[in-house]
């Protein structure tokens, strides 16, 4: 027997393109280059179709679940449902079946999900064209599968705009906070069983405001032996470019959050232009808190190219805090293998980094990290310069060394452009 030669896949597609079309060849090969071209290695994408929002982000059982907008009939938004991966890792996902489909009362838009004992409890919008209102639905075959309240909505104030619930617990009950997005608040919630809600208070408008509110979550963290707490709120759009996530550290005693510091200008969870509605784990085994965001902007999601999936996530990140500026900051830790690192005597001027399909670095003469023309002003007095980069087939992220700051941007590059970079300095 000859022995076989092996073919790379950019071959076998080619040839097979080639024999099977004639004329609409053009659009195949386009389909299939940009497919294979742009599909995320290490980032969640849907096997096809649209996704937006992370939601129900929970660890439950062994398994952490990635709930997301999802419209399982196209590529672009509509349709809401959520769909639903599972991992042990964080990093290697498993699609499964959609988990919460739109139904003819309404379409299913962003929440979050509780674990409680056996159960998974969604707790997410419903939306119709005249109302938005908090719903539960319960799982207990590990959330593949879900069964809506039967007297659902649990918590509907009769507005058109009023959404995407995060439920968290605290102490002996449970804390909702939502979203009035065009009054720039977050409102909070308190219940013991899910079901019956009380109101508590509400935290805005604040600082960015150019933009309706949406996707809210609260959480405490903890430095130097203090607890903070830290409300992330996104906007749409009102961002840095287009839509954004900005941030909040102060205090929650149970009824009212408080800032700690002055609210007149918004503190950005992120430079670049690609990480919306990211929210956290809830029920992390391990303690961490952890992030994921959209890696995409409601402004320039219409001009990613046209893949058989649409959007990614980012890249998970363990949430922290540090002193930076005199103030407590949010720090953020990619939860992955780096795909470089830069570890450099801190320089005192000219520009040191990476460059390839794009350039990423450090300028020391201006002080800021950046990604082509994403900024984030970093002026620290350290000896080192730290900074990590995760690259993949459509995006790519820096992070500081120490977190405290982060650019997140996707990006599609001519095909067959290559993904390495090499270091510079100028
Ligand atoms: C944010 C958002 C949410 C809403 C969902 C609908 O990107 O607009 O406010 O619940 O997307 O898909």
């Amino acid at each position: 027997m000859m022995p076989r030669t092996p073919i790379s896949p950019s071959v076998e597609i080619t040839e097979l393109a080639s024999k099977r079309f004639t004329t609409p060849r053009l659009a195949y090969d386009s389909a299939v280059s940009l497919d294979r071209e742009y599909r995320p290695r290490l980032h969640f994408t849907p096997a096809k179709n649209w996704m937006n929002d992370p939601n129900g982000l929970v660890w439950h059982k062994g398994e952490y679940h990635l709930f997301f907008q999802h419209n399982p009939f196209g590529t672009q938004w509509g349709h809401m449902s959520w769909g639903h991966a599972v991992s042990k890792d964080l990093i290697h996902w498993e699609e499964l079946p959609v988990a919460i489909a739109e139904g003819d009362d309404g379409a299913i838009f962003s929440g979050s999900a509780v674990s409680i004992g056996d159960e998974i409890v969604a707790i997410y919008t419903r939306h119709t064209e005249t109302n938005q209102s908090q719903c539960i639905a319960r799982s207990s075959d590990n959330g593949r599968t879900f069964v809506k309240f039967e007297t659902n909505p649990v918590l509907d104030e009769n507005k058109k705009d009023f959404r995407d619930p995060k439920v968290f617990r605290y102490q002996d009950h449970w804390i909702m906070c939502a979203v009035q997005p065009w009054d720039h608040q977050v409102s909070f919630y308190k219940s013991l069983d899910l079901v019956t809600w009380q109101h508590l208070s509400n935290f805005g408008p604040a600082a960015a405001i150019n933009g309706v509110w949406e996707c809210p979550d609260l959480f405490p963290l903890t430095l130097a032996g203090s607890e903070y707490w830290v409300l992330l709120v996104s906007l749409n759009p009102g961002g840095l470019y287009g839509s954004g996530t900005q941030y909040f550290i102060g205090d929650f005693d149970g009824t009212t959050f408080t800032a700690m510091y002055s609210t007149d200008e918004p503190r950005w969870l992120d430079y670049g232009r690609d990480n919306y509605a990211g929210v956290t784990f809830n029920n992390e085994p391990n303690g961490k808190r952890i992030l994921i965001g959209w890696m995409a902007n409601w402004e320039f999601v219409k001009e990613h190219p046209q893949t058989s999936w649409t959007n990614a996530m980012t890249i998970p990140r363990e949430l922290g805090l540090t002193k930076y500026a005199n103030e407590i900051v949010l720090t953020q830790q990619p939860m992955c293998e780096l795909t470089y690192e830069i570890k450099v005597p801190m320089p005192t001027t000219g520009i040191v980094g990476l460059e390839g399909f794009v350039k990423v670095g450090y300028n020391a003469d201006a002080k800021v990290v950046f990604i082509d023309q994403f900024e984030a002003s970093y002026e620290v007095d350290a000896d080192e310069l730290h900074l990590k980069v995760v690259v993949d087939q459509s995006s790519i992220e820096l992070f500081t060394g120490d977190g405290i700051r982060a650019i997140t941007m996707a990006t599609f590059p001519p095909l067959g452009s290559s993904r390495e970079l090499v270091s510079f300095s100028q």
